[in-house]
């Protein structure tokens, strides 16, 4: 029996990734920056188990089969394809954050999993080999294996592999992340398919993919200088240019809800005040808002009063993922 748990937190795209160069390969087409997020943390562990038939999930504790089931076997698949191993393999998956709020994140799950998989069967946890193998999952995985502040590029169609790289570490500046919930339960149309769509339909994701490398170097150039203004300029076009090419899908995919445009009018006004707000929004109706120490209680308090906003989440900037071997091939 092999072992393995793995911790890895959830990232916010700066940079956001929307649209894929190569569907089958699930390389991104545009390059994305983003940030961890301590608060927000998946906990997997792996066990390959020479007493079981058939790869099971349990997610919060809950039997899982179905689309989720077969995403875990499809990168367990590949693990047992490098290590030469044929065990199947028990995973068990939980969120420290509530599943059902709909921030429920595939990047940290997925990265999670790759870590605690690839430890578990015997493999050298190189966050390259994990942070490529997540991304084959889930792209913004690929971003939540190496923690801080995280670049995951661009790639041409059929390119062999990709992994995100660190920018900089946790502890290079002290950002912060005011979460607004927005909603409960799973978004109406996921991000793969929303995104699939969105490149299939709207006259407008050229457009998106052409302004990308622009914003994702602004993006770096903000982070390397700690320059708030300038890196929340970025996010906020970014986001606004990626919800503007899926809203021209067609037909059009909407994630806002009236909860999202009055956070949208909060941030605004909190920074004709003088204080350091910008938004994101990602595949749902909730809002993500940076800003820094001196001004993060003004934020979540304003935000929390915002109407129809459901509750707020604070974050700082997380670490890497990590593992931890529970037991040795028997
Ligand atoms: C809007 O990584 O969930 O959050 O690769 O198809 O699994 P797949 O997509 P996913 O997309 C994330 C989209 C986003 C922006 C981002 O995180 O960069």
């Amino acid at each position: 029996m092999r072992a393995a748990r793995a911790r890895a937190h959830a990232n916010i795209a700066i940079a956001k990734y929307w649209g894929k160069a190569d569907e089958a390969a699930n390389l991104p087409a545009v390059p994305s920056v983003s940030v961890t997020l301590e608060e927000l943390t998946t906990t997997t562990t792996v066990q390959f188990d020479d007493s079981i038939a058939m790869d099971q999930l349990l997610l919060d504790g809950e039997a899982t089969e179905g689309k989720a089931l077969r995403r875990v076997v499809a990168l367990l698949d590949r693990v047992r394809e490098r290590s030469a191993l044929s065990l199947r393999a028990r995973v068990e998956s939980s969120n420290d954050f509530p599943t059902a709020s709909g921030l429920a994140s595939s990047a940290s799950a997925f990265a999670a999993l790759a870590m605690a998989a690839t430890a578990a069967a015997g493999l050298e946890t190189d966050p390259s080999y994990v942070s490529d193998l997540a991304r084959r999952s889930s792209a913004s995985a690929a971003r939540s294996v190496l923690g801080g502040f995280v670049r995951l590029a661009s790639a041409a169609p059929g390119a062999a592999r990709l992994a995100a790289e660190q920018l900089a570490p946790a502890d290079h500046w002290d950002l912060r992340v005011v979460i607004a919930v927005n909603a409960e339960g799973p978004k109406p149309v996921g991000s793969t398919d929303g995104m699939l769509h969105t490149q299939k339909t709207s006259p407008y994701y050229a457009s998106w993919v052409a302004l990308c490398p622009r914003i994702a170097h602004a993006v770096q150039q903000a982070i390397a200088s700690r320059d708030i203004a300038a890196l929340g300029q970025a996010a906020e076009q970014s986001a606004m240019a990626m919800h503007a090419s899926a809203m021209a899908a067609e037909p059009s995919v909407l994630y806002f809800e009236p909860a999202t445009i009055a956070c949208l009018r909060t941030v605004h006004e909190l920074r004709r005040g003088g204080v350091a707000a910008y938004a994101t929004m990602d595949a749902g109706p909730h809002v993500k808002v940076f800003t820094l120490p001196d001004f993060v209680d003004e934020v979540a308090s304003r935000i929390r009063a915002t109407p129809g906003v459901l509750r707020t989440l604070v974050s700082k900037v997380g670490g890497p993922a990590t593992v931890t071997l529970l037991a040795e091939a028997g």
